[in-house]
């Protein structure tokens, strides 16, 4: 019998993950991002990583059509950025430190890594699609990762 999607949820929650939000661009100076804990490296050689957007998100037409997203991994301190981008609806943005990086996706501030893809393949992966991306510009700051674990944030060593 499938697995239902409480469980499935439940289960996967035990694999401890960091958190990001993966952001992309919709023309015309607007931004779209969403929390994401479904990323995976995948290549070194080239350097090729996959997040995976669920085909329900409202940013979901702005990553099929953008073909660009930028990966920005949360420091310890930005669970409130975590929250804000794991709702949908309104301008996420406002408020928020942003700039915009050389592939025109949105690079957050604070965060402790940012990594900026060019999508080279999309893939059929259920509700989801699984987006490969080359990756072409990184930058990384000292500082403690935001964890996601059995449903709720955590910090290492807490
Ligand atoms: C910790 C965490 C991880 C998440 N991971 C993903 C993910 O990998 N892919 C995804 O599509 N949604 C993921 N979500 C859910 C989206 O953030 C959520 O559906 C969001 O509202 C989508 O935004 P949008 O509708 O504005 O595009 C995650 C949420 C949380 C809290």
């Amino acid at each position: 019998m499938a697995i239902g999607e409480n469980e499935l949820r439940r289960v996967m929650g035990h694999f401890a993950t960091g958190v990001t939000v993966v952001t992309t661009h919709g023309g015309g100076g607007r931004y779209f991002g969403l929390t994401a804990n479904a990323l995976s490296s995948v290549s070194l050689v080239p350097p090729l990583l996959l997040v995976c957007v669920d085909k329900k998100a409202e940013s979901y037409a702005s990553f099929e059509q953008s073909k660009v997203f930028t990966v920005n991994i949360l420091a310890a301190d930005q669970e409130d950025i975590s929250r804000r981008f794991a709702v949908s609806g309104g301008d996420k943005f406002e408020g928020v430190s942003y700039r915009v990086g050389a592939n025109g996706a949105p690079i957050l501030g604070g965060v402790l890594a940012y990594i900026e893809c060019k999508t080279v393949a999309s893939y059929e992966g259920g509700d989801h699609t699984i987006y490969l991306g080359e990756i072409k510009e990184t930058g990384t700051v000292e500082g403690k990762p935001l964890l996601f674990y059995r449903g709720g944030y955590r910090s290492l060593g807490g």
